[in-house]
């Protein structure tokens, strides 16, 4: 029987190490590419103010790049001493991704951060700008591979990987195909752009501070100048981009959808909530509820969930209680009815493995067919029984595990909708401060100015509010529909686990006070030789 308190402790361990982790990445995907354009205007006008520029903002990308490197390094060993059973499911196809990233891109950043960081009097203008932007691609390519890993936990599909009933393991199958599926590819745009949203905030929001100052104010004009222009580009495109994320989540993951949007009840012409506040729901009324059930209060924008997730203004979203009870109108199957052919699968394969060990060819043949039965067809995609197993699981667990099989809705709710907030803040600042730049009138705006230095630290809780809600998102799964979260950790005593848990959160708090001491220290010092 699963030990819920331990898992809840490993998840809030894991979950802590990837938003503290996730704190320097995105800084670094962003940073190295301002960073790599500032020292191209350099190297083409040859005026030493962009030196200045770039050296200044190589400072405190480095403090980051380096802090952000050792916290990554916790994640690989929490799959071995958390996760040890999802990692020995599914690791010869999650491996493949991550051992890519390890010797590609972690290779590349390596060896051009020691020129970039180091090689200012060693190596060439031309060989130092190169590995400038060498740098931002290792680290871009990086990310690449890790969404492309998150990609596979998000919507596995049978385009890359079987099980192989013999290893009882997944198997990785087409690699293309793992890396070319949209849903990782949106992910790895999403995340690009709002890393490169968070450093351009970043820049501007220094700057306004050098500005409303009135230090080093040439150096700050420059600086904000490109930052407002890029910061413009990017928080579109995360928009645009989230956009597409939506769509690709309404028709992968229906349960996130609809938790995302506190959608209990599926309609047609469904609602997007603009505020709202979700109330926490039984099973039970759940499974009573009716069209609308599931605030306390809100206000809604109609037909815009159906638009975002299929594409129709008036085309039916399903909530959590179709996705929990079925709709036959639509051809839902009800979870137990998935928790039943599941566990069917199940039993195929401990007696396909009972009728191997005692060499019964016919019945590991029987069992092998019953196994790989065609359940259902989806939309002209046949679904074997095979695929269904991860469901299965959950009928050790009382009622069939009803109560976990979506993901808890206030809090995704809640991510969700500050993230898509901040994101249009976002959008407005760099509009506002991107026509001031140009008009010229930017450098006396106090008021905006002030709002891009308060700006600094909200593309942070964005982020890790969308990251939240990718995760939370996905639950119960691991790998969603596959693999549970109950099945995938590895079965240690509670207080190893909280033991664990605090001493990371110890190393965490120390490690993030210093980064943040090197940071003001650095932006309160100013740019070298400037005035
Ligand atoms: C403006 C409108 C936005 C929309 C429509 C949007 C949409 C989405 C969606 C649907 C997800 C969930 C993906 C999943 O569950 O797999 C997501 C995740 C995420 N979002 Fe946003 N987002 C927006 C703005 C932002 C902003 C401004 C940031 C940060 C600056 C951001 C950063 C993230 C991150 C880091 C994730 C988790 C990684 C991922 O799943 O891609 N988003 N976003």
């Amino acid at each position: 029987m699963v030990d819920y308190s331990m898992l809840e402790w490993a998840r809030a361990q894991f979950a802590m190490t990837a938003i503290f982790h996730f704190f320097f990445v995105p800084f670094t995907l962003g940073m190295s590419f301002m960073v790599a354009y500032f020292e191209t205007i350099y190297v083409k006008t040859g005026k030493a103010e962009w030196k200045q520029i770039t050296q200044f903002w190589q400072v405190l990308f480095g403090i980051n790049f380096a802090i952000g490197l050792s916290t990554g390094i916790i994640h690989e060993f929490e799959f071995g001493t958390n996760w040890s059973t999802y990692s020995w499911i599914v690791g010869d196809l999650f491996g493949a991704p991550l051992a890519v990233e390890g010797v590609v891109a972690f290779f590349m950043e390596a060896t051009f951060a020691a020129i970039a960081f180091f090689g200012w009097k060693r190596v060439s203008k031309g060989v130092h700008l190169t590995s400038s932007w060498l740098l931002a691609a290792g680290s871009n390519l990086s990310a690449l591979w890790i969404l492309i890993a998150n990609g596979f936990m998000q919507h596995p599909t049978s385009a890359f990987y079987t099980f192989n009933i013999d290893t009882a393991r997944l198997e990785l199958t087409d690699f293309m195909s793992l890396i070319m599926q949209p849903v990782a590819q949106v992910k790895f745009l999403h995340v690009v752009t709002a890393s490169y949203t968070m450093a351009a905030v970043f820049v501007l929001g220094v700057s306004s501070l050098y500005l409303l100052r009135g230090k080093y104010t040439e150096f700050a004009k420059k600086s904000a100048t490109v930052a407002a222009a890029s910061g413009l580009i990017a928080s579109i495109a995360v928009a645009v981009i989230g956009d597409d994320h939506a769509y690709e989540v309404a028709n992968t993951q229906p349960t996130k959808i609809a938790s995302l949007e506190g959608l209990i009840v599926g309609q047609k012409s469904a609602p997007i909530v603009a505020i709202g506040l979700p109330k926490t729901m039984s099973v039970e009324e759940i499974k009573n509820a009716e069209e609308g059930d599931g605030f306390t209060f809100k206000i809604e924008l109609p037909g815009l969930l159906s638009i975002l997730g299929k594409r129709d203004p008036g085309a039916f979203v399903p909530g959590v209680k179709d996705l929990l009870y079925g709709n036959k109108e639509y051809g839902i199957w009800s979870w137990d009815k998935l928790v039943a052919e599941g566990a069917r699968a199940i039993k195929d394969l401990k007696d396909y493995h009972a009728a191997k060990k005692a060499g019964d060819l016919a019945a590991m043949k029987a069992a092998n067919e019953d196994f790989h039965a065609i359940v259902a067809n989806v939309d002209g995609t046949k679904v074997e029984r095979a695929e269904l197993m991860g469901y299965g699981y959950f009928a050790e667990l009382p009622n069939n595990g009803i109560e976990h099989a979506f993901p808890p809705v206030a809090p995704v709710f809640f991510s969700f909708h500050i993230m898509v907030a901040l994101g249009f803040w976002f959008i407005l600042l760099f509009v506002l401060a991107y026509a001031a730049v140009v008009k010229g009138t930017y450098w006396n705006n106090k008021a905006l100015q002030k709002a891009a230095l308060f700006t600094i630290p909200l593309p942070w809780i964005a982020i890790s509010f969308g990251w939240m809600s990718a995760e939370i998102g996905r639950q119960p799964w691991t790998v969603f529909g596959v693999l549970p979260t109950f099945k995938s950790v590895t079965p240690l005593d509670l207080v190893n686990v909280q033991a664990t848990f605090f001493m990371f959160l110890v190393a965490f708090v120390v490690l993030g006070i210093a980064e943040l001491k090197m940071l003001f220290t650095v932006v309160k010092n100013g740019p070298k030789g400037a005035h």
